[in-house]
């Protein structure tokens, strides 16, 4: 199938010019306008198991998955009955309803969460966790990581100060100084720069907000003990600590990671493909959000039928076996990537700290975010752009992780080692 691949583009060519003149950069994410590869965006048809198909009708074996949800592939029958079923029983009622609940049930049996509310996207899910970390605290400043993500509220869209010392600035125009006045940046996996930050801002952040495996700068592994060393550090300081799951939860095993922590964030899988998202923890701090307690938070498609439809459709579906299946697959991903750079010469990591995983064009072991950065974008664009001509998708930028689905057959595989070859000797081009 790759090598049969037209690779005419040029319906996604004219979708691209008329995109661009309603819609800004043609796209609704800015990661979907090939801005770190290169070229134009391929738009989509139809999806159905591992493969997408563009509008030119070329076929692609797909390692984007939406980003995350898409942990069955795309179209699962039973998802898209749930949703069908769903559908036909009205899209929205603006009042509660039992799948809800279910919802509830299941992430509260899987995670560490006693309580969870729902919401539409992680971006809101993490919001509202650091309302109420800042509610309970009664501070206000915020610890993150340069390099995770945790969506695009105003004070997460922070670069590093100069020092721990040194509070964060906007990195970003339209967020003011006084948002990311209350945020520290510090680089990930140094707990020293944590311990830091808090003795220069004593008795004043509120959380230390982390990815519980970061994924937003490539997948990098937190070093031992890192996750349950910084809630100790952040208990220690008076602060609470806020596990973003948004991309490892239910994905990375049945729970995520599920490390100690005092709040969650959790996106993505738990849509499985529709908009939805959660955050929850300890049920004395979650028994604080309104209408329970008076930290505001809301949301008219919270717990959307739709989405809470495809969500435990989804989580149902994803047993033992199912995180087996993602695992060995994701395994077998990494050996032929590994396989045919090395094969090419080309400098390169892997880096798996679970079925998250990215390759790193670059030898440097991927630490923190100034690692990741050291890598060679150029020759993976070239990487990326011979993959997409041979009929496999993957993400359109060097610093995201590749996702697996359980849809990913033998067949799939064998189509992924055939194109690697020849992609990595364009990577290897680009070196030479
Ligand atoms: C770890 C993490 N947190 C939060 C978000 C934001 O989620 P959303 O895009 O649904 O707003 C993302 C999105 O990629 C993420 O990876």
């Amino acid at each position: 199938m790759s090598d049969k691949n037209a690779q005419q583009h040029t319906t996604s060519a004219a979708l691209n010019e008329r995109a661009s003149r309603v819609i800004p950069g043609g796209v609704n994410s800015p990661v979907r306008a090939f801005g770190g590869v290169g070229g134009e965006p391929v738009f989509i048809a139809d999806a159905s198991g591992a493969r997408m198909r563009d509008v030119d009708g070329n076929s692609y074996l797909d390692l984007v998955g939406s980003w995350g949800p898409l942990v069955l592939g795309h179209a699962h029958p039973e998802v898209v009955a749930a949703v069908t079923r769903a559908a036909g029983k009205g899209t929205s009622y603006g009042a509660p309803t039992l799948g809800e609940i279910e919802l509830a049930e299941q992430i509260v049996g899987r995670t560490p969460c006693e309580k969870v509310r729902l919401v539409s996207s992680g971006t809101e899910a993490t919001m509202s966790a650091v309302r109420l970390a800042r509610a309970a605290t009664g501070r206000d400043a915020v610890l993150k990581f340069a390099g995770c993500y945790h969506g695009h509220a105003d004070y997460f869209l922070a670069a590093a100060g100069s020092g721990v010392a040194t509070l964060g600035h906007p990195d970003s125009p339209g967020v003011p100084e006084t948002a990311t006045a209350e945020t520290v940046v510090v680089p990930y996996n140094d707990l020293a720069a944590v311990e830091a930050a808090f003795e220069a801002h004593p008795g004043r952040i509120a959380a230390v907000v982390t990815e519980a495996i970061p994924g937003n700068m490539g997948a990098v592994a937190p070093a031992d003990g890192f996750n349950e060393k910084l809630f100790d550090l952040a208990h220690a300081h008076g602060a609470l600590l806020v596990s973003d799951e948004v991309m490892t939860g239910f994905r990375v095993g049945p729970g995520g990671v599920a490390a100690p922590a005092d709040l969650y964030t959790y996106g993505k899988v738990m849509g499985g493909g529709l908009p939805a998202a959660a955050f929850g923890g300890r049920a004395d701090l979650m028994d604080r959000i309104s209408p329970a307690g008076p930290v505001y938070q809301a949301g008219t498609l919270s717990g959307n039928p739709l989405a809470v439809a495809a969500g435990l459709a989804t989580l149902r579906l994803l047993d033992e076996a199912a995180y087996r299946k993602l695992d060995a697959t994701a395994a077998e991903i990494q050996r032929l990537a590994g396989e045919a750079l090395t094969k090419a010469g080309v400098p390169h990591r892997v880096s798996a700290p679970a079925n998250l995983f990215s390759v790193f064009f670059g030898e440097r072991p991927v630490r923190n975010f100034d690692d990741a950065a050291a890598q060679d974008t150029e020759a993976y664009g070239a990487f990326f752009h011979a993959m997409l001509e041979a009929g496999v998708h993957l993400p359109p930028s060097a610093f995201e992780c590749w996702f697996v689905s359980t849809a990913i057959d033998e067949e799939a595989l064998s189509h992924l080692a055939q194109a690697l070859p020849r992609a990595a000797e364009a990577a290897a081009r680009v070196r030479s």
